[in-house]
């Protein structure tokens, strides 16, 4: 499938955007562990959180949609099913990440697999702390896909340092740390996305959080049942940033985007344009476990900036849009020390710096970052076709910086985005964004 994107002016519109991708795996796997019916509004109808609902739908959950919520009728944490075929987790890295620190801890065995994308991806990460843990599971030579699990007696507690920022990583011991005996001590000394923490939380299930100067130390240990919970999910910051780049970079507009998840440790990308000058404003809407707002982001002249690298973690996977910004800025931008984008859906700046040079944009790419030479405020992308090699958020960021071209962009291999945002199209539609996919 491609995108054809025309050059954008004057961007109007209120819009909602689709639930949180990381949030809505969160509810399906714990509601599904709960003991009882949980509900679910504002799930991500997306093919990663599908992909999630098919796993646990094969492990003997049943779950059915009623209206616009789901219905998660969970089995306990002990109470899942032997899956009959290898459980095929698509696209979705955090899918199969997390849900093998549960499967790890079942007393059957499972075999998780991926499509070509996600079978390259990195997966020694999880295996090297959760064989420590005692689970016997084994991935590929190469530490990818397809992971093999296999019964282990129990799985013993662990006291570990994360040597990656990565959330998947810790929630994936988090959930395997439910069913070790006595209590898992996880640090990171860079902050990660917290959902997992503030879930188990909704569920009545005791999670100890210390933020030392230099770390957060998460302690989660055994409990025995997790009671069903209703689950509201907010609007995906990460889908957001999309239209919030659109805003700043096509003249004479004003977008609002309502009930966005504003977490702070997502928001990474709204600090980083605030300190390149953007006109973004966020209106308090509420959220409890989740604080949520609405966002209206405005036309804005942006100046390059070196990036606080404290900031890389909490917007991760914002980097795409936040390189289309920074080519359109006036000076230099400098990214460093984000080499994990070369572990996403696709190598995050190879693949970016390939679109970046078809706008011919100028730009150095090093090992773990990239310096980008902003065409300014009055600069254009050359129309260009661009290939998203598979990857919806590089799909949806090349849409957007098209908006900014001087003739018509083309962006090749956009099936994916159905992955996180399966409606991209009509959303744009909706602000004044001429796209149509063929
Ligand atoms: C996610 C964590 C991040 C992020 C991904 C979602 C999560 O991955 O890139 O899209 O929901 O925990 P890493 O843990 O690999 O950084």
């Amino acid at each position: 499938m491609q995108f054809k994107v025309s050059q954008g002016k004057g961007l109007r519109g209120e819009i909602t955007i689709p639930g949180d991708k990381s949030i809505s795996h969160r509810a399906v796997m714990l509601a599904s562990l709960a003991e009882g019916k949980s509900k679910i509004s504002g799930l991500l109808e997306g093919e990663d959180c599908l992909a999630t609902v098919e796993v646990f739908k094969k492990l003997g959950v049943s779950i059915s949609k009623e209206k616009e919520e789901y219905i998660v009728e969970g089995k306990g944490l002990q109470g899942l099913e032997e899956p009959i075929n290898p459980l095929d987790f698509g696209n979705s890295g955090t899918s199969v990440r997390l849900c093998a620190g549960l499967l790890a801890a079942q007393e059957f065995s499972s075999t998780l697999i991926g499509d070509s994308s996600l079978s390259s991806r990195p997966m020694q990460r999880i295996i090297d702390p959760l064989s420590l843990m005692g689970a016997d599971i084994t991935g590929s030579e190469d530490g990818t896909l397809p992971l093999k699990i296999q019964p282990s007696d129990s799985l013993n507690p662990i006291t570990y340092s994360l040597p990656v920022a990565s959330a998947q990583v810790k929630s994936c011991l988090m959930f395997a740390g439910l069913y070790a005996q006595g209590v898992t001590e996880l640090e990171e000394r860079v902050i990660t996305r917290d959902h997992t923490e503030r879930m188990f939380k909704q569920f009545n299930i005791p999670v100890e959080i210390n933020r030392l100067k230099e770390s957060n130390l998460i302690k989660v240990e055994n409990v025995k049942h997790i009671p069903p919970q209703d689950i509201n999910i907010c609007g995906d910051f990460s889908s957001a940033s999309f239209f919030i780049l659109a805003a700043l970079i096509t003249p004479d507009s004003e977008i609002l985007i309502r009930n966005v998840g504003v977490n702070p440790s997502r928001i990474g990308f709204l600090h980083a344009l605030r300190h390149m000058g953007a006109n973004i404003e966020l209106q308090k809407a509420g959220g409890s476990v989740e604080p949520t707002a609405n966002i209206i982001a405005r036309t804005s002249d942006l100046k390059g900036i070196t990036l606080n690298t404290n900031l890389v973690a909490n917007m991760i996977d914002e980097m795409p849009a936040f390189f289309i910004a920074a080519s359109l800025a006036d000076g230099v931008t400098k990214v460093a020390e984000a080499k994990e984008l070369r572990t996403k859906e696709s190598d995050r700046l190879q693949v970016m710096s390939e679109a970046l040079n078809s706008f011919g944009v100028k730009f150095r790419l090093e090992r773990d970052g990239i310096l980008i030479n902003g065409l300014g405020k009055e600069g254009k992308f050359k129309g260009a076709e661009i290939d998203s090699h598979g990857d919806h958020r590089i799909a949806m960021a090349s849409s957007i910086g098209s908006l900014r071209t001087d003739s018509e962009t083309t962006i090749l291999d956009c099936l994916n985005v159905d992955t996180s945002f399966p409606n991209f199209i009509e959303v744009c539609k909706e602000v004044g964004i001429e796209i149509e996919s063929i």
